[in-house]
């Protein structure tokens, strides 16, 4: 069992009401809180989960606030809000609007969840991260970033359909920020413990880098309006999942490096094991040459967004 009764979502956007939705199918806690600005928005969405409840068989009780107040006493906190991609669009473009969004619900948290867990979502989600945890001063390691888990399936996915095998039996990570310049990790993906690079030919291999690192706006083009929800929430599932039942998972996350990869004071996407109190460690794994300069040039990016972050109006 667990000892986690209270899980916050912050925006119940897409993003947030599906997320909303898959802890609540999995009885992930006992009380799960959708916030918004969005008068019913909220409490629309968590109405409509909790009336499937009678047929799904689920637990939770899910609840809709436009008040923060409603993060009081939570264990776990998912900051989902702040605009999405439009086609044409970066990660970092949305950096000034997002951080506005993200400064006033950190400091809600450091409030009103002194003692939260938090997985940050929006994006730029790496710099998000780095901005929500300065905020917050909270230990780094309770707060960490949603993005190899979402990269790392897509990545999975397409070398499972290459391939034609069962994804779940192919794994690796996808390191480095959720951005253009993330890196598939050829060098630690195989399919059943046989190494990937021994299943397919390089140029096979790089298509599937380069789909891995638009995936993303693959998916922004074809909707049009909106980024992706489905498979980003299912990877918050996964993580929050990690973390309630305490499961250790060794997962790609944004997180706090501390002179691992040779960096400091940066959140990137890096190995790490996911428990109870967040993220228990960073998994300091050899890389490549090509795959360790990827990574710093990553870094470089990420650190590029902070800069721009220190030159917002305050
Ligand atoms: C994505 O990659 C929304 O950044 C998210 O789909």
């Amino acid at each position: 069992m667990t000892d986690i009764s209270k899980v916050v979502v912050l925006g119940a956007g897409n993003i947030g009401g599906s997320l909303a939705q898959r802890l609540a199918e999995a009885d992930l806690a006992r009380e799960v809180v959708l916030v918004d600005i969005i008068e019913g928005l909220p409490q629309g969405k968590a109405l409509d989960i909790q009336e499937s409840a009678p047929i799904l068989g689920f637990s939770t009780h899910v609840t809709g606030s436009t008040s923060l107040d409603a993060l009081s006493g939570a264990d776990v906190v998912i900051e989902t809000a702040g605009l999405a991609r439009k086609p044409g669009m970066s990660r970092s473009d949305l950096l000034s609007k997002n951080a506005a969004i993200v400064k006033a619900h950190a400091e809600a948290v450091r409030g009103y969840a002194p003692h939260a867990v938090v997985l940050v979502v929006t994006n730029p989600v790496d710099v998000m991260t780095h901005w929500f945890r300065s905020i917050t001063e909270f230990p780094p390691a309770r707060v960490f970033g949603e993005s190899g888990t979402l990269d790392t399936a897509r990545f999975r996915w397409f070398v499972a359909d290459a391939l034609g095998v069962a994804s779940r039996d192919v794994t690796g990570f996808v390191l480095g920020s959720h951005g253009d310049t993330m890196v598939p990790v050829l060098s630690l993906t195989s399919v059943s413990g046989v190494p990937l690079t021994r299943l397919l030919p390089a140029d096979r291999l790089a298509a599937i880098v380069e789909r891995t690192k638009g995936g993303g706006g693959e998916i922004v083009s074809l909707l049009k309006s909106g980024s992706a929800y489905y498979a980003p929430t299912a990877s918050q599932a996964e993580l929050i999942r990690a973390i309630v039942h305490d499961e250790h998972r060794l997962l790609s996350a944004s997180a706090h490096l501390d002179g691992e990869f040779g960096e400091r004071d940066v959140y990137i996407g890096a190995p790490v094991v996911i428990g109870r109190h967040g993220v228990e460690r960073v998994v300091e794994v050899e890389l490549t040459p090509t795959e360790r300069q990827a990574f710093s040039a990553s870094v470089a990016a990420v650190r590029a967004d902070l800069d721009l972050l220190s030159q917002l109006p305050a």
